[in-house]
């Protein structure tokens, strides 16, 4: 069986973006992939968060994936600072990074050119972070949205160049984005990705925001003023968006939605958007709720770092022979 390994920051809340993007698919990775899943919860300190603040989103964030139908049983969920073997390859892969490699990451480049102070170091040395997550594990594929592809490119090229220098070590990983859905906009500003940081909430949904909030949310999402219900990203990239959206939840080709709403008005589709939006987050709520009352995220958590960190620690005292620090 093919191995897969994907990871998120517990940064904020998870939004539609990220389900659409990439929990969506891991649902169905899970039958088919031995699949590690983990809570990027190192990452997350490279802008400032409160202790409080990311307790919180970890926990959230684990009953989320299950009440999503992630399945430990299938899988192996776990948090990045409880297998230390991340963090040890991580000073490695930093190491073999390259200054000028790292000021081409947009995450960098985007914060820098738009004069942003408070940047820290961690941010910058991130990317090398994300390739230790990952290498440790040799997995075939690692499911990403758009946004995360050039960092899966670095891990290629890191992996490279380790193999290269000290002999074969590291599987050279493949990058993995859905043809549907693999980015979601903000209902806003339809030209910017749905984002945890966007200021205007208006813009994005939350998968724990009120359901009604939510419809309304989509009730005044932006499109254009062409009028007609078709797919043309580029020209209706709101309109778009929202077919995306309805699309991935209710599990129907864009094309048949289209066909269903030829002659009718924005209004009507996005009543039925959301419809289907509301009845999504009130039934993902519901498992939520239930999940958060008992006591599986700890469990899950512990039987998670078990079965990674077995894999990790075999691969960092290799690694650690091979660059020779254990002597
Ligand atoms: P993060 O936490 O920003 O996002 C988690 C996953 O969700 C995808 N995503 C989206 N997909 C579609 N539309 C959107 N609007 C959208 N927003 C986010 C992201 O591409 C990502 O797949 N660096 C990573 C976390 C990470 C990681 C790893 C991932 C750390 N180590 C190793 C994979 C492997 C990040 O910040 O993702």
């Amino acid at each position: 069986m093919k191995r897969m390994l994907s990871g998120i920051k517990p940064t904020g809340r998870l939004h539609l973006g990220n389900y659409i993007g990439a929990i969506s698919q891991f649902k169905q990775y899970q039958d088919e992939y031995e699949m590690f899943i983990f809570i990027a919860n190192e990452h997350a300190l490279t802008v400032p968060i409160e202790a409080k603040e990311l307790r919180k989103n970890t926990k959230d964030l684990i009953a989320l994936y299950l009440a999503c139908g992630l399945d430990p049983e299938k899988m192996t969920l776990f948090l990045q600072s409880d297998v230390p073997a991340h963090v040890q390859l991580g000073w490695i892969m930093t190491c073999l990074s390259y200054m000028g490699e790292l000021q081409r990451m947009t995450q960098y480049k985007d914060k820098t050119a738009k004069g942003e102070t408070g940047i820290t170091a961690g941010l910058f040395t991130y990317p090398p972070l994300m390739a230790a997550d990952i290498l440790l594990y040799d997995p075939d594929y690692v499911p990403v949205g758009q946004d995360q592809k050039q960092h899966v490119e670095l891990t290629r090229t890191l992996a490279e160049r380790f193999n290269h220098r000290y002999s074969d070590t590291f599987k050279v990983p493949e990058p993995l984005t859905s043809k549907v859905g693999q980015k979601i906009y903000s209902l806003q500003e339809p030209e910017k990705k749905m984002s945890k940081s966007e200021k205007d909430s208006k813009g994005t949904i939350d998968l724990l925001d009120d359901p009604a909030l939510a419809r309304k949310k989509i009730m005044s999402a932006k499109t254009d003023s062409v009028g007609i219900i078709q797919y043309d990203p580029i020209n209706q990239p709101g309109l778009a968006n929202l077919l995306t959206i309805q699309s991935v939840l209710s599990n129907e080709p864009i094309e048949s939605i289209v066909k269903r709403y030829e002659g009718k008005g924005y209004g009507e589709l996005k009543k039925e958007i959301g419809q289907t939006v509301y009845d999504f987050l009130s039934d993902l709520q519901a498992k939520y709720k239930e999940i958060i009352a008992s006591n599986q995220v700890e469990e899950v958590l512990k039987q998670g770092a078990e079965k990674a960190s077995r894999i990790a620690n075999k691969k960092i005292a290799k690694v650690y022979r091979k660059v020779g620090l254990s002597i």
